[in-house]
């Protein structure tokens, strides 16, 4: 259809919230991983005119883009007003493995790789701070009220500790693990999720802001397992936070379904992760053996689709980029 001439590519990672999901947006801390196994890029490619877009999500004119893809529209033509060079027209083509509304960051991933892509196109240096901003643009559109951790851990290669209006550390991972994730096969919606937590805390305060609180010190327990290579320490903080994301009202049937299948295969612990009501559980197991059995007992029994990864112990990652 189109004649291309240019092309360029961006490309981003999905994420998972380890544990501290809901309570960080009220200033509580989170700690996230990279998830390398689902990625997403998008090549971009000159045309004669005009900006197009294709990928599953959708098909056409940047003018025509469906509304709930409105923010990613917006970030793109934020992007090219700051990178200011003209250009006749592109193709952007957006592929991505990361399902949607899952808890894995596909919204701040595309919104990564485009940003990303479009730079490297016009060869301008993209620095930390510009790539936040701009996928800000997209992230508030798509959550309303993002805490901003979607967007840091897309954009970071190792585990992350991440605080609102503080910013990000470095997690100290003694010894290696791995962590299997389950899609229920349904799509949470974090938007409502978030919203609803906030209604709680105006109808009740004292219970909800005890759960967020407990949320809160688990992961700095959870850190400090981490740092002493404690999984029954880390699996048992992970089964605690997701009690109280039970009660606070983001897990669903579904949800608790497979957290307790991953739990009676063994698993050290499990939980949701990301906004819930739908979405993915993940479920801590020591080493790969365990991880494709606990797999295995998920797709038996009610898991849409399921991977296994092994997180490195810190030494392994790159240092953190600014
Ligand atoms: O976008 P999700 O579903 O991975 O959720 C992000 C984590 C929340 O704490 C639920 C929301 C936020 O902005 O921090």
């Amino acid at each position: 259809m189109f004649s291309s001439r240019n092309r360029s590519i961006g490309r981003a990672h999905s994420k998972l919230i380890l544990i501290g999901e809901h309570a960080v947006v009220y200033g509580q801390p989170a700690i996230a991983l990279p998830f390398p196994t689902l990625t997403v890029t998008c090549a971009v490619e000159e045309i004669d005119t005009g900006i197009y877009i294709e990928s599953n999500l959708y098909a056409g004119p940047i003018e025509q883009i469906p509304e709930r893809l409105k923010g990613l529209a917006t970030c793109i033509r934020a992007t090219l007003q700051e990178i200011n060079k003209h250009y006749k027209g592109f193709l952007l083509k957006i592929d991505s493995k990361i399902p949607i509304g899952r808890g894995l960051g596909s919204s701040a991933a595309i919104a990564v790789a485009i940003v990303r892509s479009l730079y490297q196109f016009f060869k301008c240096d993209l620095s930390g701070s510009k790539l936040r901003e701009l996928v800000t643009i997209a992230e508030t559109y798509a959550h309303g009220n993002p805490s901003g951790i979607d967007m840091e851990s897309v954009v970071q290669d190792e585990p992350i500790w991440f605080e609102r209006e503080k910013g990000i550390e470095s997690v100290t991972i003694q010894s290696p693990f791995y962590l299997v994730v389950a899609d229920t096969g349904r799509a949470g919606d974090t938007r409502s999720a978030v919203a609803s937590i906030k209604e709680n805390i105006d109808k009740s305060p004292l219970e909800t802001n005890q759960s967020i609180d407990k949320i809160g010190q688990y992961t700095y327990e959870a850190r400090q397992a981490l740092l002493q290579g404690n999984l029954n320490q880390l699996g048992n903080l992970l089964n605690l936070a997701q009690t109280e994301l039970d009660k606070l009202g983001v897990s669903d049937k579904g949800i608790n379904h497979l957290v307790d299948v991953a739990r009676s295969a063994g698993a050290f612990g499990a939980k949701l992760t990301g906004g819930g009501r739908g979405g993915c559980i993940i479920a801590l197991a020591e080493n790969n053996v365990q991880a494709k059995e606990i797999c295995q007992h998920l797709n038996q029994n009610g898991a849409v689709s399921t991977w296994s990864f092994k997180v490195e112990e810190t030494q392994k990652y790159h240092s953190i980029t600014s």
